[in-house]
């Protein structure tokens, strides 16, 4: 048993019966409990309260006096699992080249794709192994993580097979999402419909009989997929029950929502260019917007993903960090709650209710994670002494964390 007391505040105090995701003014909302306790019994939460009825003692006892407890990030859109950084680009960027200049190339995801397909499974794992570690230090509980570095049969089941063995090396909980739509490789550009049909009719038949991926994405963009192409997708991914989570309207809107919507979507993610249209499908599709302003804020991009649109339409907005070695190296859930404050207009209890409970929705992992609720695994975040929440978005860049716990171990 840990005893965690004289906690300042207890943020994201939900019933454990909820379990959709939030919009609209429910998402401005944060439920907090001041000066309480909360009791930790094997990985989950055994109780919690006000101090007046704080239990005398436990095995493990923590003072949090002055210090918030929150629950632990859930990062529903990353691709950790790559073989080397990609910093010769980003100073290409600086010169003025732009990001999709640089893919037309051969650079940008065919360069990771490249530099991947010459590492082992063991030494992809000992690198993501580490951003998983760097992750958990900055208060993750729950990621996705992506394949799509891969591109080839080989490539694409190592990568794969590196995240389910990440799976069971960590607190962290995991999702996995097949994306062998992420580029079309140099060598299929003349035939792209072999690329697909190596897709549909290779890659996804062993991913499904080792049941190596939980979801299914697809890139779709000009410089990447068409609407079409990502429908055969898709289609081909629901025969084997993949829900799809679905890279869309980053550069260009040209049908990739409507698309996602078709296919039953968890989420639409980036949304950096998004119309009228487009936010009122997602309304009435109940898919959630997982918003990534780490990406846009990197690439310099003058677009930003429309938040206090959305929100007012009342459409669910989860935020992630993308993490990935083109648009954004960062593995920083801290820092995208602060990019959204800042660049997105959204108030920090808007981001806490997207870096938590509607990050825990896009990948499915609300029954366990997401909020703190009786019952649900131990995944929380002490924070240092702070004077509020609105001080933890506000002071950006300042590592504000104490503790992380996970599955009710103290790391
Ligand atoms: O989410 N947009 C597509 N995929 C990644 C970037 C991949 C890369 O450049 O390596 C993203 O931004
Ligand atoms: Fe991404």
């Amino acid at each position: 048993m840990i005893l965690i007391k004289n906690i300042k505040a207890l943020l994201q105090v939900r019933p454990a019966l909820n379990a959709t995701p939030l919009a609209g003014l429910e998402q401005s909302f944060l439920p907090i409990l001041e000066n309480a306790f909360l009791l930790i019994e094997k990985d989950r939460i055994a109780d919690f309260g006000e101090m007046s009825r704080c239990p005398l003692r436990a095995d493990v006892e923590i003072d949090a006096f002055g210090r918030m407890l929150l629950p632990a990030w859930c990062d529903s859109h990353t691709h950790i699992v790559y073989a080397a950084a990609r910093e010769e680009e980003f100073v290409q960027r600086i010169q003025g080249v732009s990001y999709e200049m640089i893919a037309a190339k051969g650079g940008g995801i065919l360069n990771s794709a490249r530099r991947l397909q010459n590492k082992s499974e063991s030494e992809l794992l000992t690198g993501a192994i580490q951003r998983v570690e760097e992750a958990r230090a900055l208060g993750t509980g729950a990621m996705e993580i992506k394949s799509g570095y891969g591109l080839t049969l080989e490539s694409e089941l190592k990568m794969l097979r590196v995240i389910r063995r990440l799976k069971s090396l960590t607190d962290v909980t995991i999702k996995a999402t097949f994306l062998g739509a992420h580029a079309v490789p140099l060598e299929y550009k003349q035939r792209r419909n072999e690329y697909i049909s190596l897709i549909i009719n290779k890659m996804l038949p062993i991913i499904a009989a080792e049941n190596l991926a939980d979801y299914i994405d697809v890139f779709c963009e000009k410089m990447a997929f068409s609407v079409a192409e990502t429908e055969n997708i898709l289609e081909a991914g629901a025969k084997y029950g993949l829900k799809p989570k679905i890279h869309t309207n980053q550069f260009n809107s040209m049908g990739g929502i409507e698309a996602a919507v078709k296919y039953g979507a968890i989420s639409v993610d980036h949304l950096e260019v998004l119309n009228e249209k487009e936010m009122i499908l997602l309304r009435n599709h109940k898919t959630i917007a997982t918003l990534l302003p780490t990406a846009p804020f990197f690439l310099n991009d003058v677009h930003t993903p429309p938040a206090r649109q959305l929100m007012n339409k009342s459409i669910p907005v989860a935020l992630a960090t993308d993490c990935n070695p083109g648009t954004s190296p960062s593995i920083s859930m801290p820092f995208v709650w602060s990019l959204a404050c800042i660049r997105l207009r959204m108030t920090p209890e808007e981001g806490l209710n997207a870096l938590t409970w509607n990050g825990a929705c896009a990948m499915e992992v609300q029954n366990d994670l997401g909020c703190i609720a009786k019952g649900k695994i131990a995944n929380l975040i002490l924070t240092k002494p702070v004077p509020s929440m609105a001080y933890l978005p506000y002071a950006f860049g300042t590592n504000w964390i104490e503790k992380t716990i996970l599955k009710g171990n103290i790391h």
